[in-house]
């Protein structure tokens, strides 16, 4: 039997997954009811029908099915529903009335891909169904996908919107996922913040009225993450019932939560208002895709359920790579030459670095932020043997080579801008809309991406490198074509992230040996669509440990440690005090670690303790990489969780906190019975029951990172 059935009957559609079920049914043939979505124990129905006074029907329709008590599988604007919209098209007469009935269903092994975006990939455990529905009147098919991941206990969402009409539509919404719940009390998991403080997690309560987390910045944001997370009051990191829910695209968004008196509706999907289209005669259009799971053992499992998903169908398996790497920017910024990265070269090798990132500054006329971007040659009064020999120098040493680029930018002051000011993003007859001095360039134009791979293929020709730092350091404002007025519509941002996706296609399949770290000031494109390209991400230009301890928290909570990308950082070269260094090291040691600092300058006990961190995080990094995500406690900045690979057995526990001297009992739950373990700084011996039943941790410094090794 396979993860997809359809009960005729009954006219009901279900999802099963290892341990929950989704489900909706076919009314009177024509509209789709959502049932439930809960654990594959529980026997809850959300469907409610009941007649309001006031609620809607269709005229031929017995009176058994009100649009506005019915819960909606995909509700549609102005035909009776009267809640937040799945979608809203607005026809040639004028009106958006929207309107679609069913039409027919289709499973089939494996999934359709959402075209030009990226979207989770299928093996044969993949099922897809796709339900057909059709505006009679104005010939659009809308298909609604669901594809399933049995194991991971994920579901994915996305539509295809035909126009198969004789006139174009404009379609001013259309949510990937709609799913409504039976009215309790809910609270919502957000990760919100800004530039330096991403991915704060808050935990409210669900009012009466409409909540939005949303973007219109281009990019997913630093501001408001596109994971949503909606769970019982009672629910904790062990218990209770968690529904999550994540956007593959790395554009604005806008996931909806809406509560009315009977019922709480929940949607994610492209922002409207920003996103909104022309849809002409004969063309389709794909919504990226939406990700959910549901987990009745709290947000724990919430979590480990989308990164098992995000590690198997989204990571590229050649991008699981994480070298320890030195990176420039915090050490020197944009005074870079060669000489001086020689030296630093030196000092890297013998503290165990792998691979020197040379940061911003090293192309055409690049100093400072106001000039050089779009100019991709190499500065040759910084480099005087070039890009290439350089390369070569720092492999001689025993390092591999790192380069940062920030393609989608460009500089007014720069020789790309001065020979094609019509390639920026910037609306016709409105002023130049410059953030960090720069501009965006149109990625829409094949013009465009044929400029930059030409220009990159040349300056990296024949040079040796193993890793690219991908930046993207602005939102996106006053976005349009100058240069004719004519692609005025909001597809340019769609088109633009289809841009950007294809180049950064293009960079995996021309430097099959080259990994990307994203990064978008920090971690201002921390989302799944992203991930599909990247070995990690740079979670935050703030390096502050007491910061970074919570954005790691939050991080954590919808992707998984082996995308985290963390540095030691020295600010000022002000660092000789080995208490902060070994703070800023057992943060950074949460995720994947790196340096980000000048070797040259620094105390020779520093570099000792360097090379000492750096052995140390060798032996349990596979643990990090590869182990799963056991949140226990986050409250008052004490963040407490820990990570456990299952090949190895091993444990590693981490905790960050602001009240030194405190103690917690923790109970390392997921390990197997009767083996014991080895905790390597004490060189204390502890066996599985008592791990279980719980271990006194004292929280003697303000961090602490503690290797439970298994020995037998
Ligand atoms: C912003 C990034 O987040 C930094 O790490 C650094 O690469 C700068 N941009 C360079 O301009």
């Amino acid at each position: 039997m396979g993860s997809i059935q359809y009960d005729k009957q009954n006219n009901i559609f279900s999802l099963t997954t290892k341990n929950t079920v989704y489900s909706f049914k076919l009314v009177n043939g024509k509209f789709l009811v959502h049932l439930n979505y809960c654990g594959i124990k529980e026997t809850t129905t959300d469907y409610t029908a009941r007649p309001l006074a006031f609620a809607s029907y269709a005229e031929e329709q017995n009176e058994n099915f009100y649009f506005e008590t019915a819960h909606a599988e995909y509700p549609m604007f102005g035909s009776g529903d009267f809640g937040a919209d799945a979608i809203r098209i607005r026809n040639p007469k004028g009106n958006n009335v929207t309107y679609f009935e069913y039409s027919g269903y289709d499973i089939i092994k494996g999934r359709i891909d959402v075209k030009n975006l990226p979207c989770a990939y299928a093996d044969d455990k993949v099922e897809t169904l796709i339900i057909t529905l059709l505006d009679d009147v104005y010939q659009v098919k809308l298909k609604l996908c669901y594809s399933v991941y049995f194991d991971e206990d994920v579901i994915t969402r996305y539509v295809i919107i035909e126009n198969c009409g004789s006139e174009s539509l404009f379609v001013e919404n259309a949510k990937s996922l709609s799913v409504d719940i039976s009215n309790k009390e809910l609270e919502v998991i957000t990760l919100t913040g800004a530039h330096y403080f991403e991915r704060t997690v808050r935990r409210e309560k669900i009012n009466i009225g409409k909540f939005s987390v949303a973007s219109c910045r281009g990019t997913s944001s630093h501001h408001f993450n596109p994971f949503i997370a909606l769970c019982e009051n009672n629910a904790d990191y062990e218990s209770g019932n968690v529904y999550g829910f994540n956007f593959v695209y790395s554009g604005s968004f806008e996931n909806v939560i809406e509560k009315v008196h009977d019922r709480v509706r929940v949607q994610v999907g492209i922002n409207g208002a920003v996103e909104g289209f022309c849809l002409a005669v004969g063309e389709t259009y794909y919504t990226p895709e939406a990700v959910m799971t549901y987990s009745t053992n709290g947000i724990g499992q919430m979590s480990r359920n989308f990164h098992a998903f995000i590690k198997k169908y989204i990571i590229k398996k050649e991008n699981n790579r994480h070298p320890m790497v030195l990176n420039t920017w915090e050490a020197f910024y944009f005074n870079i030459n060669e000489e001086k990265l020689l030296q630093l070269a030196d000092e890297a090798v013998k503290v165990g670095i792998d691979t020197l990132v040379v940061d911003d500054g090293w192309f055409s006329i690049r100093n400072a932020e106001n000039a050089g971007l779009g100019d991709w040659w190499v500065n040759l009064d910084k480099f005087p043997s070039g890009l290439k020999n350089f390369s070569e120098k720092i492999y001689n040493k025993g390092l591999n080579l790192g380069i940062w680029i920030e393609p989608e930018m460009v500089n007014p002051n720069s020789e790309l801008y001065k020979a094609h000011p019509d390639w920026c993003l910037n609306a016709f007859n409105r002023p130049l809309s410059l953030s960090r001095n720069q501009l965006v360039l149109n990625m829409a134009l094949p013009e465009v991406l044929d400029y930059l791979k030409d220009k990159f293929k040349k300056v990296f020709d024949g040079v040796k490198f193993n890793y690219i730092k991908w930046d993207m350091n602005r939102s996106l404002s006053m976005v349009g074509c100058n240069f004719d007025g004519k692609n005025t519509d909001n597809i340019l941002y769609r088109k633009f992230m289809e841009g950007v996706y294809d180049l950064h296609e293009w960079f995996n399949q021309t430097y099959p040996n080259v990994m990307i770290e994203g990064c978008s000031g920090g971690g201002g494109r921390y989302d799944i669509a992203m991930m599909r390209y990247v070995s990690q991400i740079w979670a935050s230009d703030n390096t502050y440990p007491t910061d970074r301890a919570r954005i790691q928290n939050g991080s954590l909570i919808a992707y998984p440690a082996c995308m985290m990308s963390c540095h030691v950082s020295n600010p000022n070269n002000a660092l000789d005090n080995n208490e902060e260094m070994d703070y800023r090291f057992k943060v950074a040691s949460a995720g994947v670690l790196g340096y980000e600092m000048d070797l040259i300058s620094v105390s020779d006990e520093i570099k000792l303790k360097i090379k000492k961190q750096i052995e140390y995080y060798s032996k349990f990094k596979h643990v990090i990489l590869d182990g799963e995500f056991y949140p226990v406690y986050a409250k008052d900045e004490t963040y407490v969780y820990y990570y456990y690979e299952k090949i190895s057995g091993d444990v590693v526990l981490f905790y960050a906190t602001q009240k030194t001297g405190d103690k917690k009992t923790i109970k390392i739950s997921s390990i197997l019975n009767d083996c014991t373990y080895n905790l390597s700084i004490t060189n204390k011996s502890y066996n599985a029951r008592q791990m279980k039943e719980g271990i006194e941790i004292s929280f003697d410094k303000k961090s602490d990172v503690l290797f439970f090794e298994k020995l037998n």
